[in-house]
């Protein structure tokens, strides 16, 4: 049986959550193998028809020569960073301090490729130019994740990025892209997948993220980079002698929810104006430059979530699962738009937040 907490359950329970696509459960891969003839050919360790083409079809969308399909962003960033280390003859990568790599992986890196990680700029803002420049160590790769994740999903200039590149080839440095939100970036810069990827050596994307698909990953880059990345995906177990219900269901949820991505986008502008406006409500950035953000409320935990239980109770519309507290006594969360925000009839949206404005003005 699981547990969840009063927070959890009663966000179950209501009938409009504003972030996400819906409830994960294994209806998202019944209906994306339902139209699926039944005599496709399954791939085997990596190979066959169904599993190639889709690997093309990325390759050709992210503008890279080829591209693999993992199981997880996990594995193949690990092993993107380990063949640029050896490529390089260096045992060092670059990134923020918040990075996946860094606060997720339990020490991946260093535990299996015993890969120095420089972690680079601040923990409450983007990686600058100047501090890619003046680092004095010598690194193989320099990773980017577009967006930055842990601070609301920020993102630096266009400008910026094309600056890091070019000063990242100068000096032969490999650029690496986690890309694990790489579709929800689009609209904001206004590129196409394959404009920003000339930019990078190497690239990764997810497919349960903005896509909303069960799991999996694509590493793409030059042919002799990919081929490597075939190598370790062995060595790492990662070659499942099928991995369809990951692929198929990958594909089946990109053609439908990649073009949707400009939709979430203007959403999730819209949605954060609304938490704004309520007083001690503040989003992180203000002004979402992709599909999400953070929301920082200052106000305990234990004041809070008995107005969030009564606010579902009343509106049916869920804010969200989870509260984290600081030590400060702020509460903070974050939201991704995909799907659901749109199933919500307006003038209950504007209910829920005339009404959370209310309760939080009374503090
Ligand atoms: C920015 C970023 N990079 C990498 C990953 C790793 O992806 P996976 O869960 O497929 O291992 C994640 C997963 O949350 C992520 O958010």
């Amino acid at each position: 049986m699981s547990t969840l907490s009063s927070l959890a359950a009663a966000f179950r329970q209501t009938s409009y959550p504003v972030g996400g696509h819906g409830r994960r459960n294994i209806q998202i891969l019944k209906e994306a193998l339902d139209g699926l003839d039944g005599k496709l050919e399954s791939d085997i360790y990596g190979t066959g028809e169904s599993i190639e083409s889709f690997q093309a079809e990325m390759a050709a969308y992210l503008g890279k020569e080829k591209a693999v399909f993992f199981p997880s962003g996990t594995m193949a960033q690990q092993i993107a960073l380990r063949i640029w280390c050896d490529e390089k003859g260096s045992r060092k990568v670059a990134y923020h301090p918040l990075s996946h790599l860094e606060i997720h992986e339990e020490d991946g890196l260093k535990e299996l490729h015993q890969i120095e990680s420089i972690l680079l700029g601040e923990k409450d803002r983007l990686i600058r130019l100047d501090e890619i420049i003046e680092l004095k160590d010598d690194i193989a790769c320099l990773l980017i994740e577009l967006p930055q994740r842990e601070i609301g999903g920020d993102l630096p200039l266009f400008e910026e990025l094309v600056a890091i590149s070019a000063h990242c080839r100068a000096k032969g440095i490999m650029l690496h892209l986690d890309g694990a939100r790489l579709y929800e970036v689009l609209p904001y810069y206004q590129k196409t997948a394959a404009e920003l990827c000339t930019l990078f050596d190497s690239v990764y994307i997810s497919f349960y993220k903005g896509i909303g698909g069960i799991a999996g990953a694509i590493l793409a880059g030059d042919e002799a980079f990919t081929a490597k990345s075939k190598v370790w995906k062995r060595r790492y177990g990662g070659d499942l002698i099928s991995l369809y219900p990951y692929y198929l269901s990958a594909s089946y949820y990109f053609k439908q929810r990649e073009p949707k991505m400009g939709q979430y986008f203007e959403e999730a502008v819209e949605l954060a104006v609304l938490f704004n406006s309520c007083q001690h409500v503040t989003t992180l950035p203000r002004v979402p430059v992709t599909n999400m953000f953070h929301v920082h409320i200052a106000m305990p935990k234990e004041k809070l979530e008995p107005i969030l239980l009564e606010l579902y109770a009343e509106t049916s519309v869920g804010l969200i699962h989870y509260l984290r507290e600081s030590s400060e006594g702020i509460c903070s969360f974050e939201i991704s738009i995909g799907d659901a925000f749109a199933q919500i009839p307006k003038d209950r949206l504007k209910l829920t937040f005339e009404r959370l404005a209310a309760v939080l003005r009374e503090g």
